[in-house]
């Protein structure tokens, strides 16, 4: 490990080990041999939200082509920007990788003091999903319908709760996307992820939160969280029953959840272009594809899991969303 390795805090887990020996890559450099050593893939949120779950979902199958072992280490905090910042600074060598979403298009623009520019401190290796998003209550909590739970937040706005994971992530920008909708502004419960958030949302320690489908699905699918909308333009295949936001009468809250992966700069472009394949080979596997589908999300084309596409998007992002943020007027330090 050189000098630059991160700090790495939290558990470890070892999803994949693949059987071949390291394949190299024609010994054209900064590739040959690789890898190695164990991969790690950091997530910048809890193990067990959605973050997590679409990374141990490539995980294995990436390993597998990549002839290695790779290690999903999740590294909470800050809404996703202390693992970005960690990985900033790892050595760029290939080992040390990053699982991050529209989050590090929302961060430069949030944070005064980010500690890294996504742009200039990353290689873009490609796109991996894009995820919708669900608005969803604890049980019991009394709006049966989008439209009633913006009647009822706007009569009880001191006491409705809504979760999230932190400036930046992806719930947060839904709440507010919601927030603004309705006219409201809400005590707002931050977690370390939507995976902890979910749990208490269940449990009924919070009211309401926005969260990914590759987290939802499941509670919804079982009734034990009550969905009030999709956040995209159609519904979704695994929950056919709920309706979409503009259905709902919000046409406003819009908003899907891209994710990719990301080397610190300086990575050798070798070893980009292997993760790049990799990831590649991953999203068309076709267990990859069903587990997708299963929680209401798809792999992106080839063509986009590509350093180029990647980068693309999150310069198109990056200003989107500084835009956004601005109007909103909303900073995170
Ligand atoms: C997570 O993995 O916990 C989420 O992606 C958090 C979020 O961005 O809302």
């Amino acid at each position: 490990m050189g000098t630059r390795r991160p700090r790495m805090i939290a558990a470890l887990a070892v999803v994949s080990l693949a059987a071949a020996c390291s394949q190299g890559d024609g010994g054209d450099g900064g590739g040959a041999g690789y890898p190695e050593q164990n991969i790690t893939i950091v997530v910048p949120f809890s193990a067990g939200g959605p973050t997590d779950t679409v990374t141990r979902m490539i995980a294995d199958p990436m390993a597998k082509e990549l002839g290695g072992k790779i290690v999903v280490q999740n590294v909470e905090g800050a809404g996703g920007t202390v693992a970005a910042g960690e990985v900033a600074q790892a050595e760029p060598d290939g080992y040390t990788v990053l699982m991050h979403h529209i989050g590090m298009a929302t961060a430069p623009a949030l944070y005064k003091d980010l500690g890294y520019q996504p742009l200039e401190d990353f290689a873009t290796i490609g796109l991996v999903t894009e995820v919708p998003m669900t608005v969803v209550a604890r049980p019991g909590f009394p709006p049966a319908t989008l439209a009633d739970l913006t009647t009822y937040v706007k009569a009880n706005q001191d006491k409705v709760t809504l979760a999230n994971a932190g400036r930046g992530a992806a719930s947060h920008l839904c709440g507010l996307l919601f927030q603004s909708a309705a006219g409201v502004k809400l005590q707002e419960v931050p977690y370390q992820g939507t995976g902890p958030a979910l749990t208490d949302l269940v449990g009924g320690q919070v009211d309401f939160m926005c969260d990914q489908t590759t987290n939802t699905s499941g509670q919804i699918t079982a009734g034990k969280v009550k969905a009030y909308a999709v956040t995209t333009p159609e519904r979704v295949g695994s929950l056919p029953d709920v309706p979409t936001t503009t259905e709902a009468g919000m046409p406003q809250l819009q908003v899907s959840v891209w994710h990719g992966l990301y080397a610190p700069a300086g990575t050798p472009p070798e070893i980009v272009q292997r993760l790049s394949g990799a990831l590649q080979k991953a999203l068309a596997d076709q267990a990859v594809i069903d587990q997708m589908a299963e929680l209401g999300t798809a792999p992106v084309a080839a063509g986009d899991a590509t350093p180029d596409a990647h980068r693309a998007q999150l310069e198109e992002q990056t200003q989107t969303w500084a835009k956004v943020i601005a109007d909103a007027g909303v900073q995170a330090s």
